[in-house]
C-alpha cells in the first residue's frame, strides 16, 4: 500500500507558503527543503506509472501543479546512462534524490562564443538535496550516475516548470537555445483517495 501522506504534506505546506509572498525565494526554498527531505526519506509512494524510464531519453512526469502555477512537483526518471544537456531553470528548484544517484555538474556562462565554465560537480545519493536558482547558480548538466539501472529524483520548482521558457546551452560555444520542456505524460497521479489509507 502506497504511503501518500508525505506528498500530501508537501503539497499542503507549499500551498500555505506561496499564499504569503511568492517572490521571497529564500523563504520558499527554506520551507520546501524539509518537506522534500521527508518525502524522499522513503521510497514507497511514487506510483509505477510515474517511475517509468524511456529507452532513449530522461522523463519528467508532473506529480502536482499549484492552480496558480506558483510551484510544481515532478518526478525525473533517468534510464541507464542518460543525461540532460547543459540547461537553466529561470526559477528556483530543489532536486531530491529518491532512488539511485545522479551527478550534477554546475556551469556559468563565460561570454559569447566561449564554452560554459564548469563550477563544480556534486554526486547526489538517495536522500540528498541540491538547489538551483538564478540567485545561487542556475545552469547545470545532470546525469544518471549508473549505466545499468534507472535513477529517480523528485523536484520542486517555483513555477509550472514544464511550461517555463528556458534555455539549453551549447557546450562548445555557450550559445543559448530556448526550450519549453513539457511533460512526459498527459496524466497526473491521484494522491487523494482516502479510502486507500
Ligand atoms: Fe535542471
Amino acid at each position: 500500500m502506497s504511503n501518500f501522506s508525505s506528498i500530501r504534506h508537501l503539497i499542503r505546506g507549499m500551498t500555505d507558503a506561496v499564499a504569503g509572498d511568492t517572490h521571497d525565494e529564500p523563504r520558499l526554498m527554506e520551507r520546501a527543503r524539509p518537506l522534500l527531505a521527508d518525502l524522499i526519506s522513503s521510497d514507497d509512494w511514487l506510483p509505477d506509472e510515474f517511475a517509468q524510464p524511456h529507452p532513449e531519453h530522461y522523463q519528467q512526469y508532473l506529480l502536482y501543479c499549484d492552480p496558480h502555477e506558483r510551484f510544481s512537483v515532478v518526478s525525473f526518471v533517468w534510464g541507464p546512462g542518460q543525461r540532460t544537456p547543459i540547461h537553466d531553470h529561470t526559477v528556483w528548484g530543489l532536486i531530491g534524490m529518491l532512488r539511485g544517484a545522479e551527478v550534477c555538474e554546475g556551469f556559468e556562462l563565460a561570454g559569447e562564443g566561449s564554452p560554459p565554465r564548469a563550477t563544480g560537480t556534486v554526486r547526489l545519493e538517495a536522500g540528498g538535496i541540491e538547489a538551483v536558482s538564478p540567485r545561487i547558480g542556475d545552469i547545470h548538466r545532470v546525469s544518471n550516475a549508473f549505466d545499468d539501472r534507472a535513477s529517480i529524483s523528485i523536484h520542486v520548482y517555483g513555477a509550472n516548470i514544464g511550461g517555463v521558457r528556458r534555455h539549453v546551452f551549447d557546450p562548445l560555444t555557450g550559445a543559448a537555445k530556448e526550450f519549453i520542456s513539457g511533460y512526459a505524460s498527459p496524466n497526473m497521479p491521484n494522491f487523494w483517495d482516502r479510502s486507500r489509507a
